[in-house]
């Protein structure tokens, strides 16, 4: 699985994003667009991005009937993404049809990843609103595991899960990690963080890096230093 560092674009308008991602010139870092870029700018944003030759990960979240979902999917990967997301939540049904919906006629789809339990869910709120008593760490990995035999690549994970998931789901199944900061950062609101090198030695395949890059005062000095500790 090929690693890489995808830069969270949490910009509220295409005018920003652009002149972002101008600074970078000549390289082409891989993008996570999210619900509030998609929302205000619409799929011409994606298509946009595409034509400057960037690899888009594309964070929406799908959770419906897994008619829908499967009809949803099917835009988004006429959209030429190259991977997106959905909540394991809507149960091994809906996302065995996310896979058939995403699956061009040539049999090539984006990479499909799932979201276990939001990281903004604890153990207290899980049991009184969802009514879900078990530990939390078991639901993670059970979920990773329907997202598994469901046919998905992989989860969105934090760094500290990504080496339990491969040991239950397989060390190709892919862990796409949020939550990363360098050892000399700002923490901002993430609580359990890591630094690019910490998340590559527990075996991360992607890191998604939102402002200690995009706030950066250089933000390609940024994206280079995630690049050497993840990667290189
Ligand atoms: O700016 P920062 O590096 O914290 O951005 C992390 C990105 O990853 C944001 O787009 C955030 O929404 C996303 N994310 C996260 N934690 C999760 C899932 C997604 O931080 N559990």
């Amino acid at each position: 699985m090929g690693k890489d560092v995808i830069i969270a674009c949490d910009f509220a308008s295409a005018k920003d994003t652009f002149n972002f991602l101008d600074l970078f010139e000549g390289k082409k870092p891989f993008v996570k667009i999210g619900m509030e870029l998609f929302y205000a700018e619409g799929p011409e944003i994606v298509r946009e991005i595409k034509r400057r030759g960037h690899k888009i990960f594309l964070d929406l979240k799908l959770h419906d009937i897994p008619n829908t979902v499967k009809k949803a999917m099917a835009v988004l990967s006429r959209l030429d993404v190259d991977m997106t997301n959905l909540h394991a939540g809507g149960t091994v049904p809906m996302m065995k049809a996310a896979i058939e919906g995403l699956t061009r006629p040539d049999g090539t789809r984006p990479l499909l990843i799932a979201v276990t339990q939001l990281t903004s869910t604890d153990q207290a709120t899980m049991e009184h609103d969802l009514l879900i008593r078990e530990p939390i760490d078991e639901v993670v990995m059970h979920y990773a595991s329907c997202a598994k035999e469901a046919g998905l690549d992989g989860v969105v994970c934090s760094p500290l899960e990504a080496g339990k998931v491969h040991d239950r789901c397989g060390k190709d199944f892919v862990t796409v990690t949020p939550g990363v900061r360098f050892a000399d950062g700002d923490v901002g609101d993430q609580k359990r963080v890591m630094t690019p090198a910490e998340a590559k030695k527990i075996g991360s395949d992607y890191i998604v890096v939102g402002r200690p890059i995009t706030a950066a005062a250089d933000p390609v000095l940024a994206y280079e230093r995630c690049l050497r500790e993840f990667v290189d």
